[in-house]
């Protein structure tokens, strides 16, 4: 049995993902800031961890908790939309604490026991805004654009050890909690000098013509997982797969 650490299952794109490697039988490591069994399906091939990505002591002890891991999925990340002038740099930092340096540090955790073995899938989670810049999300954006420089060389060395490193990229989730999984609101980031600016982007994601549900990423690392060729990048969602067709073919 193949055995799988996810960060961030309490919600959105990593419960699912969660769910579904349990539904196909594998042994699945759910982490969590504050595990909730009740989530996920009693199983015995569920193990729940508390993990906390911002923070090295808990990485260390989640690690160790987890004995080996075939593949770790870095799922965790937080948002933030607003007028880049008017996001406090504690915010930045915080953004990049999670998405960017907690994504690093838990790749460096696991890939000792991987180049070992000389086996292993690491799954990197970043977003659809990597693939085309959008307004108002240049924090998030550069948060997750190092996540996929970073991807995209360390694939090379750990090619070399037997590893496969790969980039899911989900496009909008209206219905995960991202957008609540904040503490700083949209309101306070749009200063009223942007509200003309900010208007018709609001409008426009109000009503987004193409979207991304739970199950579209969970397959999509499912795919990833599975994929033993080099191919790097993997769109996931109906608006994330349409918009890499029309800028990776630019
Ligand atoms: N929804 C979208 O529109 C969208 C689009 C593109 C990419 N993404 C990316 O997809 C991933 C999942 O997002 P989602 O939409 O599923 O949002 P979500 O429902 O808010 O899930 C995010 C998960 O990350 C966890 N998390 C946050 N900070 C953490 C930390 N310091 N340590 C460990 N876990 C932490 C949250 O746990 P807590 O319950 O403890 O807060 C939650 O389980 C993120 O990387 C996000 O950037 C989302």
């Amino acid at each position: 049995m193949q055995t799988i650490m996810i960060t961030g299952t309490s919600s959105g794109y990593g419960l699912e993902t969660a769910r579904h490697f349990l539904a196909k039988g594998w042994h699945v490591i759910a982490t969590m800031r504050r595990p909730n069994p009740d989530l996920l399906p009693q199983s015995p091939n569920l193990t729940l961890l508390p993990l906390d990505v911002t923070s090295d002591e808990s990485i260390t002890t989640a690690i160790a908790a987890a004995g080996p891991v075939d593949v770790l999925v870095n799922n965790a990340g937080i948002g933030v939309v607003g007028a880049f002038e008017a996001t406090p740099m504690h915010h930045v930092r915080k953004v990049f604490d999670t998405n960017t340096f907690g994504v690093m540090a838990m790749c460096q955790a696991v890939i000792p026991q991987m180049r070992t073995r000389r086996s292993g899938v690491i799954v990197n989670v970043t977003s659809s805004v990597t693939l085309a810049a959008m307004p108002l999300a240049a924090a998030y954006t550069a948060s997750k654009q190092a996540i996929e420089g970073f991807t995209g060389s360390l694939a090379h060395e750990l090619h070399h050890f037997g590893i496969r490193t790969k980039l899911v990229e989900p496009g909008y989730g209206p219905t995960t909690r991202f957008s609540q999984n904040t503490n700083v609101r949209i309101e306070d980031l749009i200063p009223e000098t942007y509200a003309d600016f900010a208007a018709p982007i609001f409008a426009a994601f109000a009503a987004p013509t193409l979207t991304t549900q739970e199950a579209d990423v969970a397959e999509t690392i499912w795919t990833a997982v599975n994929d033993t060729t080099e191919r790097l990048h993997f769109p996931a969602g109906a608006d994330a797969i349409a918009l890499s067709q029309q800028t990776r073919a630019a």
